[in-house]
């Protein structure tokens, strides 16, 4: 595969071509560092703040989309062949002020500042996509922005009046999908080396000659790895441009999910499949971190605490890997081996995710506990599905992550009540058993006690229209 330097893109309107010196920058060290925008400003560096929120323009077919980003942990590389756009590219016709930027001052939704060009930017790429300016759904856009003295109040208000001026004239005509097609890049020197392969058959050869190349997906966790660990990585393989593992399809045997679909991608079709499931996806990360991070990298970081795992256990699905010439299937519960080990062999990787269709008939409950509502970890997260078989529970499954040091299945509590009529007194059994199934760590999201009782209140709850007096069980029952 050829080597190449350089990378290209759309910078604020203007073609720039820029030699990969540095394989590890991120796109905010370069903008910062490099080319002086320093609009965008650098807080926390780990996708917390939003300080550093940029807009990225993504060829989509014959038109380009826009999503928000944090460039603190989006490698530059990652922008090759797209279009970003800083807040120092935001602006309204001749000079003035765009809608969002005039709304923020005429609301008073800056006082210090230095959250205000994030804030400008993930609006921005609200207004851009026309999403509606009600409070819940810019709530939803603003959750990954930080301020700290401002105040939200005034943010919202100049987010929901923001529609109400001038639409800028130049606004829909910055970047020709065309451009942001054009070249591939593979960039090495002399320390590192990215590559960026356009099918699976470049992924499968590279994996092959680089088994212990770090893969790249979104980059919301593999990019700490350079800002908070300062790792060095040697070799690192971006998958962003393999097109045949960015998907959602709903066939006819089911849900099938590419690995690089980002939760963005996804969350439409799951909610509309099992709401509480898009619940979660909405409280997963915030909009940036949607916008980047993908389904595949949740579950191949191994994560006790990453949020699709038990959820999708629950729901039976089957992960499809490949490496070279070859593909398996197994069931995503069997893919967690330990903590830090899962069964995935040197130069495989995760293609695709697959929920079958009888998923959508099953009885499903799931909940996210965290300290604060958006925008963090889960201390426990708990699923729940099952049939039901007249007043019996069939096919129970029960998975929880963050107690265990893998997202695990509670078999002894399933065992109490499979094919049993859930009474008061069963739920006090199968609580006990969570005992059996779970001794879960003490740590700074939550003490070892919170989450054994944090997961007996989960399990009492997906069960709260069910039980039935003792009484009633005995009549069902004889
Ligand atoms: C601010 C912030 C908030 C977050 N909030 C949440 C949250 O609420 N819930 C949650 O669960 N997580 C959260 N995360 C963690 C992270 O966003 C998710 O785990 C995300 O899904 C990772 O996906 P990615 O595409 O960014 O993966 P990457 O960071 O690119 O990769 C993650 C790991 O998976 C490997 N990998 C990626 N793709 C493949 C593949 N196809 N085959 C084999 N290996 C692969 C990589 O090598 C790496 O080891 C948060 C992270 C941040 C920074
Ligand atoms: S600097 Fe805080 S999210 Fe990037
Ligand atoms: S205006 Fe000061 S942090 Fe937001």
């Amino acid at each position: 595969m050829s080597q190449l330097q350089t990378i290209n893109f759309v910078l604020n309107g203007q073609q720039v071509n820029v030699s990969m010196d540095d394989t590890q920058q991120s796109l905010l060290s370069f903008l910062r560092d490099s080319v002086r925008k320093t609009g965008t400003k650098e807080g926390c560096n780990e996708g917390d703040c939003g300080a550093c929120t940029v807009v990225i323009g993504k060829a989509n077919g014959d038109k380009v989309k826009y999503k928000a980003v944090n460039a603190c942990i989006l490698l530059l590389a990652q922008v090759d062949n797209c279009e970003v756009i800083t807040v120092e590219g935001v602006q309204g016709d001749d000079g003035a002020l765009h809608p969002v930027q005039q709304a923020l001052v005429d609301y008073h939704g800056s006082q210090c500042g230095f959250c205000t060009p994030g804030f400008v930017m993930s609006l921005y790429a609200h207004y851009r996509n026309r999403l509606p300016a009600d409070r819940q759904t810019l709530k939803d856009t603003l959750a990954g922005n930080l301020c700290r003295c401002t105040g939200y109040g005034p943010i919202l208000a100049a987010g929901q009046a923001m529609y109400n001026y001038p639409e800028p004239k130049g606004e829909n005509t910055a970047s020709d999908a065309a451009v942001l097609t054009q070249n591939d890049a593979q960039i090495q020197n002399s320390t590192a080396e990215i590559f960026s392969p356009k099918t699976e058959e470049q992924l499968q050869e590279l994996l092959q000659k680089f088994p212990d190349a770090t893969l790249w997906a979104g980059g919301t966790d593999t990019g700490l790895w350079l800002t908070k660990k300062l790792q060095h990585l040697p070799r690192i393989i971006l998958l962003g441009k393999i097109a045949t593992l960015n998907f959602v399809k709903d066939r006819k045997q089911g849900l099938s999910i590419g690995a690089m679909a980002s939760y963005s991608d996804v969350i439409g079709i799951i909610a509309e499949k099992w709401p509480a499931f898009g619940e979660v996806i909405r409280r997963t990360g915030s909009t940036q971190i949607r916008n980047s991070g993908t389904i595949g990298g949740n579950i191949a970081n191994g994560s006790p605490i990453g949020d699709m795992a038990p959820i999708l256990i629950v729901l039976g699905a089957k992960l499809v890997l490949r490496k070279q010439g070859q593909q398996r299937e197994i069931l995503l519960e069997d893919f967690f081996i330990e903590y830090g080990k899962q069964d995935l062999a040197a130069g495989e990787y995760l293609a695709e995710i697959l929920i079958s269709k009888q998923a959508e008939q099953l009885e499903f409950r799931t909940w996210k506990i965290s300290k604060r509502f958006d925008q963090d970890i889960s201390a426990v997260l708990g699923a729940f599905s099952w049939e039901d078989d007249e007043d019996k529970i069939a096919n129970m499954r029960i998975a929880f992550g963050g107690m265990a040091a893998t997202p695990k299945r509670a078999k002894a509590t399933e065992d109490v009540l499979r094919d049993n009529i859930v009474t008061e007194a069963l739920l006090d059994k199968a609580c006990q058993a969570l005992n059996e199934d779970f001794t879960p760590l003490s740590d700074m999201r939550a003490s070892s006690s919170y989450r054994q009782e944090i997961a007996a209140s989960l399990l009492r709850k997906a069960f709260a229209n069910k039980p039935v007096s003792l009484a009633k069980a005995d009549e069902v029952s004889s």
